[in-house]
């Protein structure tokens, strides 16, 4: 997420509130403080309990969706969410509209930012989303990349806060591979002060580059990051047990060999058998079943997968409506 804030004066600083969601973009979550995160939050959870109040929010504004890769629930939560606070949006599919082949990045930015007030972007190459955003005038949201998942991050722990009603020290057990929804989970995890235990296979932790962030956040914040290879060892106090695919969109290549090397890391019930009772089981979606999760995980009496599913709609929201409604233009 880059920001471009200003400087408030003494006079002014005294006068008003420090400006939240004061977001340029959200490329990845980096640069998310704690307070931006809570203010998203609070908005969705206002948003999820009396929707009518915002539906004519974003009225007249439009919402421009341009997907390489497949999706269902970005997608629709932004599709639907975007409508629901009486905007529009338009689709574009890789077909019609593969980045860089009929014409640049830079161009289809600029193109896009006199029609539209904001874009979701999910490509394969994270810098074609940081290309996009150095080309638009209007905010640029990231809706996956091959290096994060800000808005599904952004869901996750929302669904946290409200079945725990806090994240301060409450202990998430990542299992599976150290792909962009970890990446962008670690960022938000260290923000707000909870704690990550993760567990991934030998050689598919998460990159040194966000590890090394990692690091200088959670100095910050408190926060307890743990990485180990043992599924076991990162369930231990666990509130929520989390995974994700262990094939990602354009890892198909790779498939053989990844179905070898995470066998030992499906969330099952051996390893619900060992978290703590009330631990809650996560999951992005979408799910293949047999793989990184069982089919009695999924429909376990403590999955909260659907919410978590439903919660895209909500955080998406605010997330919207906080970007389309800033005062400060973008320079
Ligand atoms: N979780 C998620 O982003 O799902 P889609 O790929 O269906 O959008
Ligand atoms: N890691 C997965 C997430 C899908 C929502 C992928 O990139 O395919």
């Amino acid at each position: 997420m880059s920001k471009s804030r200003t400087k408030p004066t003494k006079k002014a600083a005294a006068k008003k509130a420090p400006e939240l969601f004061a977001f340029k973009d959200l490329l990845s979550l980096k640069e998310a403080t704690a307070a931006d995160l809570e203010a998203i939050f609070k908005l969705a959870e206002r948003m999820k309990k009396d929707p009518e109040a915002y539906q004519s929010k974003l009225k007249g504004r439009s919402l421009a969706i341009l997907f390489q890769k497949p999706s269902m629930r970005t997608r629709v939560s932004f599709q639907v969410g975007m409508s629901q606070l009486g905007g529009s949006s338009v689709y574009m599919d890789p077909q019609e509209m593969p980045l860089g082949q009929r014409e640049s990045i830079k161009d289809i930015a600029r193109v896009l930012s006199r029609y539209c007030d904001a874009v979701v972007a999910r490509t394969y190459s994270h810098g074609d989303v940081e290309e996009f955003s150095r080309w638009s005038s209007i905010p640029v949201i990231n809706g996956l990349s091959d290096l994060y998942h800000p808005c599904q991050t952004l869901a996750d722990l929302f669904t946290v806060r409200e079945i725990f009603k806090t994240l301060q020290k409450i202990n998430i057990a990542y299992i599976g591979d150290g792909n962009n929804v970890l990446s962008s989970l670690l960022y938000g995890v260290a923000r707000v002060g909870a704690n990550l235990s993760v567990a991934t296979p030998r050689g598919y932790e998460p990159s040194e580059e966000v590890l090394r962030d990692i690091k200088l956040i959670v100095k910050e914040t408190g926060a307890k990051i743990t990485l180990s290879n043992n599924p076991f060892t990162a369930i231990k106090n666990a509130h929520a047990v989390y995974t994700d695919v262990w094939v990602s969109m354009g890892q198909e290549k790779q498939r053989d060999q990844r179905l070898r090397d995470f066998q030992p890391f499906q969330v099952n019930s051996a390893i619900i058998g060992k978290a703590p009772k009330d631990a809650v089981i996560m999951h992005c979606l979408p799910a293949h079943r047999g793989e990184e999760i069982t089919e009695e995980a999924i429909e376990h009496p403590r999955s909260v997968i659907f919410t978590q599913a439903e919660n895209r709609l909500h955080t998406q929201k605010a997330l919207l409506l906080s970007l389309l409604t800033r005062k400060q233009k973008r320079g």
